[in-house]
């Protein structure tokens, strides 16, 4: 320890079981820091004692991240608010504020319930009341959905153990269609995952979708593209497979696995680090990236790596942590990531080439045992997200609204979560969120969400599809979404 830490240390709280208490940090105890040092003054629930109440939104002193950071690091000691600075480092002040947002975010909650609706209720949100009513029953883990432009109102649904089916006119078809990958990695995080077709499909017909593939060196996610005939995939590609050594033997988690076209027909697609930290920032690893590749899986001559040394030059962006929602806005073909962050700092980014997006270097997240991780939330020359959030949601699949059902809803991104169970609404103007939604919580983990051609939504829960249609008339509320954590930069 810095002699200057342990002298204050020992000034500040002059027992010789604070010594044993500044050792907790290296546990990463964020909870019994707080119920060490602070529960005395704020409560043990951070209800207010007496010092104030950190759960109600009156802030003497600013309530946006940076300004607690201040309050906690400078202290108030005129007014008998210790000041911490010398005890913590910022990152452990940062990671007080993460577990500050956790109770506070779980006190809301408590208070103030969300619409969780039954089936055919009509629940009044902001701009539009809406029902759900559920359309497939009896899947496995749905994973994707989509709907294939033509005649036949056809959709296909992967599920996570590995396997697809075909939906015709609000029907599953039995079987299972044949002809996918048979080596699918489906333990742990690994799985078949997403599906989307060519944007000129009704020429070519081409169906891509990603896997965790299982390989004798370990897994990796890999692209292919098929046809669809007679209940089989065919005519089967390989768009993307990582180099033998590139596969990852420890551990099965985060594969990303989303898909996208831009307007300009450019196949873009991510793969999570695979828990392997420091290859989010590595050129050479295929992993913790959003690749870009033409349709047949060529690489475009002005990916950003390309003439890099040793580089993988299908990458676009890097520094990304698991991005399980990808989206192209089709008004402006700009591209958006959601992605998982540790303990907090779930992330929205608006992607761009040759974008380093900072994991594991800049985090808004903490360890899962509390602890810090990162030095700081900003670096030169890594991006700021769109906007994040703390605590985690388990953010996952990503898309645009532009049916016509709800009409004012046309543009807005709507997203799922896991951990938080949530179907969000949010809208965007130049790059920023000025609106955001939680349109229902608590009816299960919500994996993926995407507009129909009839204009409907459809979200995948654990094992059905719901069709989210506007209600005739509104009895339930949904409440209002918790504020929104303070804007980047
Ligand atoms: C000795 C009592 C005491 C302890 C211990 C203490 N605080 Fe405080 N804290 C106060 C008081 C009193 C205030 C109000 C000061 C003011 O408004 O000027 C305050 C204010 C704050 C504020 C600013 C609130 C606002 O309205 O802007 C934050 C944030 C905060 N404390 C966090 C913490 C954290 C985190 C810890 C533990 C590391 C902690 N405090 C420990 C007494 C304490």
């Amino acid at each position: 320890m810095h002699p200057l830490r342990l002298l204050v240390l020992l000034g500040l709280v002059p027992s010789l079981g604070s010594l044993a208490r500044a050792q907790q940090w290296r546990t990463g105890k964020v909870a019994e820091i707080f119920s060490q040092h602070c529960a005395s003054c704020h409560g043990p629930a951070m209800q207010g004692g007496s010092a104030p109440s950190l759960l109600d939104d009156v802030w003497a002193h600013g309530g946006d991240d940076e300004s607690l950071v201040r309050s906690i690091r400078d202290g108030y000691p005129q007014n008998n608010m210790p000041s911490w600075g010398m005890l913590f480092t910022e990152k452990e002040i940062r990671a007080l504020v993460n577990y500050l947002h956790e109770v506070r975010t779980k006190y809301r909650y408590d208070q103030k319930p969300f619409a969780a609706p039954e089936e055919s209720l009509s629940v009044q949100s902001k701009h539009h009341a809406y029902q759900l009513n559920t359309w497939i029953a009896g899947l496995s883990e749905p994973w994707s959905l989509t709907f294939l432009p033509g005649p036949g109102e056809r959709a296909i649904v992967t599920e996570k153990r590995g396997q697809a089916f075909l939906i015709e006119q609000g029907r599953r078809i039995e079987p299972a269609l044949l002809g996918l990958p048979e080596r699918i990695e489906s333990g742990g995080q690994g799985g078949l995952y997403d599906i989307v077709p060519h944007p000129r499909f009704l020429e070519n017909g081409w169906l891509y979708y990603a896997f965790a593939e299982l390989r004798t060196e370990g897994s990796m996610t890999q692209v292919r593209r098929s046809r669809l005939r007679d209940g089989a995939f065919v005519d089967t590609e390989i768009v993307f497979q990582a180099r033998p050594d590139h596969a990852i033997s420890g551990g099965r988690a985060h594969y990303g696995g989303r898909i996208a076209f831009d307007r300009s027909g450019y196949l873009y697609f991510s793969i999570g680090e695979r828990g392997q930290r420091d290859h989010a920032q590595d050129l050479t690893r295929p992993n913790g990236k959003i690749h870009r590749l033409h349709d047949d899986g060529r690489i475009p001559a002005d990916n950003p790596f390309v003439g890099h040394a040793g580089a993988v030059t299908s990458i676009w962006s890097y520094g990304h942590r698991n991005p399980q929602g990808l989206a192209v806005d089709p008004r402006t073909g700009d591209l958006f990531d959601l992605e998982h962050g540790p303990r907090g700092g779930d992330e929205l980014n608006w992607v761009l080439r040759g974008r380093n997006y900072g994991w594991p270097v800049i985090t808004y997240g903490i360890e899962y045992n509390g602890s810090p991780i990162a030095e700081s939330t900003h670096q030169e020359g890594m991006e700021q997200p769109v906007t994040y959030w703390t605590p985690s949601l388990g953010v996952c699949g990503l898309n645009f609204y532009s049916g016509d059902l709800f009409p004012r809803w046309k543009h807005h991104l709507f997203f799922a979560s896991l951990s938080g169970e949530e179907l969000r609404r949010l809208e965007l103007k130049e790059g920023r969120v000025v609106d955001q939604e939680v349109l229902f919580k608590g009816i299960g983990r919500l994996r993926h969400v995407i507009g129909g051609p009839d204009g409907a939504l459809y979200a995948l829960l654990p094992t059905r599809i719901v069709r989210i249609t506007p209600a005739p008339e509104a009895v339930t509320v949904a409440a209002k979404a918790p504020a929104l954590p303070p804007k980047p930069q």
